[in-house]
């Protein structure tokens, strides 16, 4: 059995799978920033996923990995006219530009597939989300093509909403209605995927 890395496991979401996988497969860690708990069967990169040296120093650093991850993203949301060319640009490089570049430079070393964290945000309108829908309806459009092209196992996860502090750069206020995911939920298809329970593409949690 090969490692497996996740993007983005400083916190929340991919701390959380990061965590809970490193208890049976060894964990490749990657964010910018070190998490606080550690456990045995890990090794952490911290570098920031859209520096172009980091792809050339993970390709280097890594053997074979059964599966990548695609967890690391960020969020801004906020009427279209009042987000910054700047906030843009970075939103779609760490969510569509450098997840598209890792998957492509590591894939001659992924043994059995690549999962990406997409987003309901990626399927349906969500008001003032404008690039962040960009950039989840992109790597959905990537992994969908990219699947019909290669025997190995292609999947994309769609949350909705999960209680992190992923939008705490939102302007807008989140309507305390929108449908909720567990982590749990998320950690549970991944598992699946991984014990061949589940074949299908894309699953919306
Ligand atoms: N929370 C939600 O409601 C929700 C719903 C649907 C989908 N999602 C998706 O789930 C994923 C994780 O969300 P989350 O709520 O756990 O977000 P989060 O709490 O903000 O965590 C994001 C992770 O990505 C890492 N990251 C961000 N920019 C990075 C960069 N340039 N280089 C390396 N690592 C970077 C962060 O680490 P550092 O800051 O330390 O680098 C952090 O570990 C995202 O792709 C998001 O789009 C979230």
């Amino acid at each position: 059995m090969w490692p497996i890395l996740i993007t983005g496991t400083s916190r929340w979401i991919g701390h959380f799978l990061a965590q809970k996988y490193s208890k049976d497969y060894t964990v490749f860690w990657l964010s910018r920033t070190s998490s606080t708990i550690h456990t045995e069967k890990f090794h952490e990169f911290l570098w920031d996923i859209n520096n172009t040296q980091f792809l050339e120093h993970i390709f280097q650093s890594i053997p074979e990995i059964d599966w990548l991850i695609l967890n690391a993203g960020i969020w801004y949301f906020d009427m279209f006219e009042k987000i910054s060319l700047e906030q843009y640009s970075h939103m779609i490089h760490t969510n569509l530009l450098s997840p598209l570049l890792l998957t492509k430079i590591l894939f001659p070393k992924i043994k059995k597939g690549v999962i990406g964290i997409g987003s309901y945000a990626g399927k349906k309108s969500l008001k003032y989300g404008t690039w962040y829908a960009a950039s989840k309806f992109g790597l959905r459009g990537f992994l969908l093509t990219l699947k019909n092209e290669t025997p190995k196992k292609i999947h994309l996860i769609n949350p909705k909403i999960v209680h992190t502090d992923f939008h705490a750069h939102a302007k807008i206020e989140i309507p305390p209605d929108i449908p909720k995911t567990d982590m749990h939920a998320i950690f549970d298809n991944i598992q699946n995927i991984l014990q061949r329970k589940e074949h299908r593409f894309e699953i919306d949690i």
